[in-house]
């Protein structure tokens, strides 16, 4: 079993950001610019966004955060996108999620130049990745499709068991997949809450990506031997012996899986380490306006 190592990875990538914006700053251009919107004092929100800020900094990236209180109007947070889309000293944004209750979070998205969406949430970007056009990869799929290929794992002609089919990871992912490119051109088959016999699908998977957002759903016993597993879960269990009361764990149970495990990602230090990477590497290509021209 080999496990794939998320936090060397993206401390790898973060290095070749980083020797590409000194070569941008030497031949005279600006360093790539992304800002963040923080709506609200919601802790996990508070945490993301103050790493993405941190890790802009890390690679010689601009970074501005601009944070806004949760009774914020609606129309006052379109002003802001709007002001970001015409902004021509900031390359890409995002608009942490979720917003407050009040807030319309599908109209803030629709309301991102596609160009700056740098989170690849916007229709236009998903719509484009579906038809393998340029576009911004959402950041969880883009960091295992970077996983996939950096550790050569071979993806033609497998079968692939995606579980999970939100708009964000399992649907994408299905679509990364299934696509003909390289890592792709795999047989892809997703499952959800409605799957009827799940581990009889999961048991025919070479490749199978847990998505599910359930603590240790995926056991041994339905996985296959030999089967690379992606783990894209992050789940807090309530552990009195932690340091904050809680521990992070994924959607499979390590301590079965893992010794079936061709490959496998941990729980903290896999997938998750990759996400803050994948938007850096949507800045760098908004900096450098290689999606859209
Ligand atoms: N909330 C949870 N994940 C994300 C993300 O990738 N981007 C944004 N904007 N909000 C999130």
């Amino acid at each position: 079993m080999t496990l794939i190592d998320g936090k060397k990875l993206a401390q790898d990538i973060k290095a070749e950001i980083r020797a590409e914006v000194d070569q941008i700053l030497a031949s005279g251009g600006r360093a790539p610019h992304l800002a963040a919107v923080l709506v609200g004092d919601d802790p996990a929100s508070q945490v993301y966004v103050r790493n993405k800020v941190k890790s802009c900094h890390e690679v010689g990236f601009l970074s501005t955060l601009i944070q806004r209180p949760a009774d914020i109007a609606q129309a006052e947070l379109e002003g802001i996108v709007a002001g970001l889309n015409q902004n021509p000293e900031v390359d890409g944004f995002i608009v942490q999620l979720p917003l407050p209750q009040h807030l319309n979070e599908e109209a803030i998205t629709l309301a991102i130049d596609p160009r700056k969406d740098v989170d690849g949430f916007h229709p236009v970007n998903f719509g484009r990745m579906a038809q393998g056009l340029p576009c911004y990869l959402p950041a969880t799929p883009f960091g295992i499709m970077e996983m996939l290929k950096r550790y050569n794992i071979p993806t033609a002609g497998k079968e692939v068991v995606v579980v999970g089919r939100s708009s964000i990871v399992g649907t994408p992912m299905s679509i990364l997949l299934s696509r003909k490119a390289q890592p792709g051109d795999a047989t892809v088959t997703i499952c959800h809450s409605r799957t009827q016999d799940l581990a009889a699908h999961t048991r025919r998977a070479d490749i199978l990506v847990a998505a599910i957002g359930r603590a240790d759903f995926i056991k041994g016993d339905m996985v296959k031997p030999g089967a690379v597993v992606i783990d894209v879960g992050m789940n807090r269990v309530e552990d009195p012996r932690a340091k904050n009361g809680y521990r992070l764990t994924g959607d499979v149970d390590f301590a079965s899986v893992a010794p079936l495990a061709s490959y496998i990602t941990p729980v903290p230090g896999g997938v998750g380490q990759m996400t803050v990477v994948s938007l850096l590497l949507n800045t760098l290509k908004a900096g450098k306006q290689e999606v859209y021209g």
